[in-house]
């Protein structure tokens, strides 16, 4: 299915090019925003944010508002004809036709992709449950780029919820594009990287490897990405505490990181970083925030001016067969084609969450 306006749902929709493009163009803006000041004068953008966020949403619109366009959406989709019922397919035409580019940000995979497939303007996927987070993943390149100078040959750690951690996904997906950059995995048995993710990474040939210790690690790394334990996305409270606590990055494990090793965190913390580490010059994660706001300008500019067509769905549609993923988009917006492709000869692969299930034979 191919749609007549360019989405972003996942940065493998353009090619690394274009991410360079955005990135260079986020550090132009950070070097002279006065510069872009007008660049969306006249335009308007809709946040639909059906799920909790602080930077992503308030950095997109602080971003539109810089390059002079305006806002319109919610925050809290019990303010909209979603608590009377509304489909995401009718939200959304209703929106994009008062708005001239969309950010959705939602709590079940392949939301962003859904909503793609009806809109009347450019979607921009801020984030689909525990599934992708691309426009993190620009924040986290651009200051990558800005504070190691590269985004290649780099020891990158990313520790703890590494199931759920929707930019841990997507980072690893972009940074495996790179030449020789190595990855170590560091979390618990129960929230290890999920098998479509390395895949990738054994396709891409980047080297990885899955450990469970930061202290032993930590001296070998030249970006450490610390992420919290995502309790709402865990079953019982039980289980988020037995994870919670299990990473904690103290000042005293920090002594025997590389002196220029940074530390990022896409944010909120809740307590796996020591307050005191944030006066750390090795400490970029507020940074990496701002840094957050400057690509996001850059995408905006960027996505109003594309005038390219994006294929959403590339599979073959199979509407007997069901998602085995239960936060999958194509259980609740029950119209939705259920498009799947074929991974080797036994497995299909949801093409809205990813999520592979093996065909009967
Ligand atoms: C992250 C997210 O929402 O996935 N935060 C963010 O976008 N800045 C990480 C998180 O919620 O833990």
């Amino acid at each position: 299915m191919i749609s007549s306006y360019p989405h972003l749902i996942d940065l493998d929709d353009y090619p690394v090019s274009w991410w360079k493009e955005v990135v260079d163009l986020g550090e132009k803006i950070k070097n002279n925003p006065e510069i872009y000041s007008g660049a969306c004068q006249g335009k308007i953008m809709a946040t639909l944010f059906y799920e909790p966020s602080t930077r992503t949403q308030m950095s997109f619109q602080t971003a539109m508002l810089r390059l002079g366009g305006r806002l319109i959406g919610f925050d809290n989709p019990a303010n909209s004809s979603v608590s009377k019922g509304e489909t995401l397919k009718d939200t959304t035409k209703i929106v994009s036709n008062y708005a001239d580019i969309l950010v959705m940000r939602h709590p079940v995979a392949g939301a962003a992709k859904a909503a793609a497939l009806t809109a009347d303007c450019p979607v921009i996927n801020a984030g689909d449950s525990g599934h992708l987070h691309p426009t993190q993943t620009l924040t986290d390149l651009l200051t990558l780029k800005c504070e190691k100078g590269r985004l290649d040959h780099l020891t990158i750690g990313l520790c703890g919820d590494l199931i759920n951690g929707r930019t841990v996904h997507s980072l690893l997906k972009a940074m495996s594009c790179f030449e020789g950059n190595e990855f170590v995995l560091i979390s618990t048995p129960e929230l290890k990287l999920p098998s479509y993710v390395k895949d990738i990474l054994k396709s891409s040939g980047c080297p990885f490897r899955e450990v469970s210790s930061l202290e032993e690690v930590l001296p070998e790394l030249d970006v450490l990405y610390m992420t919290r334990i995502q309790q709402e996305r865990f079953a019982s409270r039980e289980e988020y505490l037995a994870q919670k606590d299990t990473y904690i990055l103290t000042t005293k494990k920090l002594k025997t990181a590389k002196p220029d090793m940074i530390i990022l965190h896409p944010l909120p913390r809740v307590d796996e970083i020591e307050v005191e580490i944030d006066d750390d010059p090795r400490a970029a994660y507020f940074k990496q925030a701002r840094y957050g706001m400057y690509v996001r300008m850059a995408l905006i500019i960027t996505m109003l001016n594309l005038d390219t067509k994006t294929t959403l769905l590339h599979g073959t549609i199979h509407n007997d067969a069901v998602c085995k993923n239960p936060n999958c988009i194509t259980h609740t917006e029950k119209y939705l084609p259920k498009s799947f492709v074929s991974i080797g000869d036994s497995l299909l692969e949801c093409e809205y969450c990813n999520e592979r299930l093996l065909i009967e034979r």
